[in-house]
């Protein structure tokens, strides 16, 4: 998750505009920075790696010339975070500049297209293909609008894009699919942006761009076209009327909230991954003799659910490990054999990287999963996947969680059809559900939020909470009573339900809220007589469960509803969705602050 911004103004320099929006557009992502201005029918460029108070000590954003520029933030996704992968980026002649926020998926196949036409790129982005395309469409005669316009016409995958070109020196080219686009237009000049914060403090007048359109920003305004008919879409600017402090989180009160309300767009995202890392790892699973998946916290929740994942679909023992024991639990046994994916969204989890540190002496094969590509985990790991979820700035980790569930999922699925363990019918049914996960999510969204803060009314008072779950569902219990726990104190305990008779069921009397997570999967016979034992004992009963299901409702002292026929292997993703909502409303309720839950930091880098 990268920001972009775009500025074209009637008098004076853009530099300093730009470098005080891009700051605000920095919990996009702030591992480089960089701005390219038309003087003098030339593009004029500033970049490097680096926060933007340390990139502007050095090279100064201010004092670059011109009235029109373009500026990036970014978030590393495709090339580490070095100068040369920083945004934007420029075509042969360094006269096309472009900055874009996405992942193009098919850029492999145009970067060795373009490359046999002559085009040398200097970066590992899948960006730089961009500003190449242009030049090439330029060549063969075409307006900067109608080389754009050919350019993303061409582009697979997720992007809203900032262009602009020495030679037309008077406009900005954008056009958005997926990533987000806003423009704003004032008596002093248009603006575009990933989103309306980077450009409130200069106007609150702003036009939200669609999917597949094209905006041309000039001295005269702007102007929409459809990219599929190229139809002038008209569209006036509506009024903003949030404070800068609301603009920041995008009008959600929480960055935590807007977070899980970001998941759909996040999950998305989880399945435009790099396919040759995913294989690559894929291959080093498949070859393992022994793997270990470590983790802290809500990562090693995802371990957990992925050890079911890769046992029975991939057929796959692996050994989930808290990253703070794993040196006293295997230290002594790990060695040259061993395979450990470490999951961490910071990559820079002391705990973990100890964990790493370890193994790595010992000669194992370190993989990683992490949301932070420049970390230490990228820098150690023989191969990694960025999950590519962007900043998250709550405290407690949500959107983070549910894309690793789905890199873990996509993990296991490869494996398995590697294996040919699982039927092909099967993979396909489970490949076919798991693009779907987003919508899916998209929709619990939509219909619990409210449910959600009922529920939260009802019980906020109680004083401690029980989660269970069985088999995969396990994990994603101990999720949602961390979730409850770190933002709200509700002290709560979670156990694999069929654990609870052997002691924590001496707890329940009437009224003790337990929470069950109980989709319809093979552990559903089961988990009916768990639950059983626990109304016996006068226990409030909340389920998460799937939709449909009359019998397992009746035992219900709130059933909250999923949709049905989800995968097993992929429950945990959705199932996780309401119990991050009730922490949230259960943290507000109790009059707690969601974002920075007391003692807790976003990364904890001490052991
Ligand atoms: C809980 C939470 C923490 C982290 C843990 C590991 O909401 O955020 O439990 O999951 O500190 O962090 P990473 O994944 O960065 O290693």
């Amino acid at each position: 998750m990268c920001g972009i911004f775009g500025c074209i103004i009637n008098d004076g320099d853009v530099a300093p505009l730009i470098h005080a929006a891009l700051k605000r557009l920095e919990y996009r992502g702030y591992d480089s920075v960089g701005e390219a201005t038309i003087n003098e029918a030339k593009v004029h460029v500033k970049k490097d790696s680096g926060k933007i108070d340390a990139v502007h000590a050095i090279l100064n954003l201010d004092d670059l010339k011109g009235r029109v520029g373009i500026g990036h933030t970014r978030w590393a996704t495709h090339g580490a975070p070095y100068r040369v992968n920083a945004h934007p980026h420029v075509d042969c002649k360094e006269e096309v500049a472009v900055v874009h926020n996405g992942i193009i998926e098919n850029f492999a196949e145009l970067k060795i297209e373009l490359e046999n036409l002559g085009h040398v790129f200097i970066s590992k982005t899948d960006t730089e293909v961009i500003p190449h395309l242009i030049e090439e469409k330029i060549k063969q005669g075409l307006s900067l609008v109608e080389a754009t316009h050919e350019a993303v016409n061409q582009l697979e995958g997720s992007y809203a894009i900032a262009v602009i070109y020495a030679k037309e020196p008077d406009k900005i080219v954008c056009a958005r699919k997926e990533s987000p686009l806003v423009v704003g237009v004032s008596e002093n000049g248009v603006y575009c942006s990933s989103d309306i914060p980077a450009f409130l403090p200069l106007t609150n007048k702003a036009v939200m761009i669609e999917n597949g359109e094209l905006v041309v920003l000039s001295g005269k305004g702007y102007e929409i076209r459809r990219l599929a008919d190229w139809n002038i879409v008209p569209r006036e600017p509506e009024t903003i009327d949030w404070s800068p402090e609301m603009a920041e989180k995008q009008g959600y009160p929480h960055f935590m909230l807007k977070e899980i309300y970001e998941q759909p767009l996040t999950l998305r995202n989880t399945l435009r991954l790099q396919d040759q890392y995913l294989e690559l790892m894929t291959e080093f699973l498949d070859r393992a003799g022994e793997v270990f998946l470590v983790a802290a916290g809500t990562s090693y929740h995802a371990c957990l659910a992925a050890s079911y994942m890769f046992s029975k679909l991939s057929f796959l023992a692996t050994h989930p490990i808290i990253a703070s024991e794993f040196v006293e639990q295997h230290g002594r046994s790990v060695n040259i054999d061993s395979t450990i994916l470490f999951v961490s969204q910071s990559g820079e989890t002391a705990d973990t990287l100890a964990a790493l540190e370890h193994a790595r002496l010992r000669a194992a094969t370190i993989l990683g999963l992490t949301n932070a590509v420049g970390s230490t985990l990228t820098r150690l790991a023989r191969v990694y996947v960025c999950q590519q979820s962007g900043p998250e700035i709550g405290v407690a980790a949500t959107k983070t969680f549910t894309s690793q569930l789905s890199v873990l999922a996509q993990l296991a699925l490869r494996l398995a059809k590697k294996r040919g363990k699982v039927s092909h019918i099967e993979i396909e049914s489970l490949e076919k559900k798991l693009q779907q996960i987003p919508d899916i999510a998209e929709e619990i969204l939509k219909t619990h939020g409210d449910k959600m803060k009922q529920l939260a009314e009802k019980y906020y008072d109680r004083q401690f909470f029980f989660y269970l779950g069985r088999g995969i569902s396990s994990a994603t219990a101990f999720e949602g009573r961390l979730k409850l726990m770190e933002i709200s104190y509700a002290p709560a305990i979670a156990y694999p339900a069929g654990e609870s008779k052997h002691g924590p069921i001496s707890l329940i009397e009437p009224g003790f809220p337990v929470v069950f997570i109980c989709p319809k999967d093979e552990t559903h016979k089961t988990i009916v007589s768990n639950i059983m034992e626990m109304k016996a004992r006068g226990a409030s009963i909340i389920l998460i469960m799937e939709e449909g299901d009359e019998e397992l409702k009746k035992l219900a002292d709130d059933a909250i509803e999923i949709p049905k026929d989800i995968p097993e292997i992929l429950s945990p993703i959705l199932c996780v969705i309401p119990l991050q909502l009730f922490a949230y409303y259960m943290a507000l309720k109790r009059g707690h602050d969601p974002d920075q839950p007391r003692n807790l930091a976003k990364c904890v880098t001490v052991k």
